[in-house]
């Protein structure tokens, strides 16, 4: 079998309007052949800005010249590099995958969002290269329509509640979110250009994007919840990001905020809710599971 060819693509050499619309495609045929995104919002944001500034693209082109197979790679807040890769499904199991991974910086953090059968695919595709899972990330979800209640929010009489005001907000939601996720490898490094990418997304609605605020100095953000429905006219919402400063943690504003978002995708007259937790942040997944969510999924990293 011939090797496919592997273009790097970063910062001296950013990926064409061309390349990136071939990636998005690419991704799209695998999601629709696999029944899961095989790369996640991060990756795939990158792809459509063709940001370059410390992520790596690399393209495998078959013989024909097509787009066979892509990975990106990107510096986590920890320092550590974390990876996407998907393999065009007419072109696997013809070594595209592990001449993509050969090309990978070393000591990469490889993750696998794929779902069921896929899922058991990516985990015998990391194993036959040698890599073994270090992290999962829970995908939970319950139903908006029935199943257990939740509480109504309970709030001290210390805060008000209200939406993110855009050319407001901004510089107060980076700094809570920063704070709040100081120690998460991709979610506390968020900077303007990775807000501002996402304020410009078709399902991005300010009213969904839920501000606890001190009622005395309401440009004090003290917790929030960003809520999504993507795509905007599907029956599933997500709780996209949920942060509480960590000087107001343990006053039941988690709890709170997280209900004021649920009440708000209730509210759009939507089905279903999910989010996305990692495995070790057992008080989250605590608050979540006695919020009514179960386990749906589980997405992993794999690493040597
Ligand atoms: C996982 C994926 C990247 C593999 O790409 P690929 O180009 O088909 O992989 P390769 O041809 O390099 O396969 C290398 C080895 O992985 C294992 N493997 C790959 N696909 C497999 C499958 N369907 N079943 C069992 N083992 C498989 C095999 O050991 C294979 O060697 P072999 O073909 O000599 O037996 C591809 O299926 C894909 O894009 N999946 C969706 C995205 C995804 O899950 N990405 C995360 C990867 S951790």
């Amino acid at each position: 079998m011939p090797s496919p060819t592997v273009a790097l693509r970063d910062a001296t050499t950013p990926l064409t309007a061309d390349e990136a619309a071939a990636v998005l495609a690419l991704a799209a045929d695998a999601a629709a052949d696999d029944g899961s995104q095989p790369l996640s919002e991060q990756f795939r944001l990158s792809v459509q800005a063709r940001d370059d500034s410390g992520v790596q693209h690399l393209l495998a082109t078959g013989t024909d010249g097509s787009l066979a197979g892509y990975a990106q790679s990107r510096a986590a807040a920890d320092g550590a590099v974390s990876a996407e890769l998907v393999v065009a499904p007419g072109a696997r199991r013809r070594g595209v995958g592990t001449a993509l991974l050969e090309r990978l910086p070393d000591g990469i953090r490889l993750w696998s969002h794929a779902s069921g059968a896929a899922a058991d695919v990516a985990t015998a595709f990391a194993a036959a290269n040698g890599l073994e899972p270090v992290r999962s990330l829970h995908v939970m979800g319950r139903s908006l329509r029935s199943g257990p209640s939740w509480p109504a929010p309970t709030l001290p009489p210390a805060y008000a509640v209200r939406s993110f005001e855009p050319g407001r907000d901004e510089d107060a939601w980076l700094a809570l979110n920063a704070a709040a996720f100081a120690s998460h490898p991709e979610q506390g490094s968020w900077t303007r250009a990775d807000l501002d990418l996402r304020t410009a997304e078709p399902w991005w609605d300010p009213a969904g994007l839920i501000l606890v605020v001190d009622a005395e100095n309401p440009d004090v953000l003290a917790a929030s919840h960003w809520t999504k429905v993507d795509p905007p006219e599907g029956r599933v919402g997500e709780v996209y990001v949920v942060a509480v400063s960590p000087d107001r943690q343990g006053q039941g504003l988690g709890r709170a905020v997280t209900v004021l978002g649920l009440d708000h995708l209730r509210s759009l007259g939507l089905d279903r809710v999910e989010l996305y937790v990692d495995e070790d942040n057992v008080a989250a997944v605590r608050t979540y599971t006695a919020l009514g969510f179960e386990d749906v999924e589980v997405h992993r990293q794999f690493a040597r």
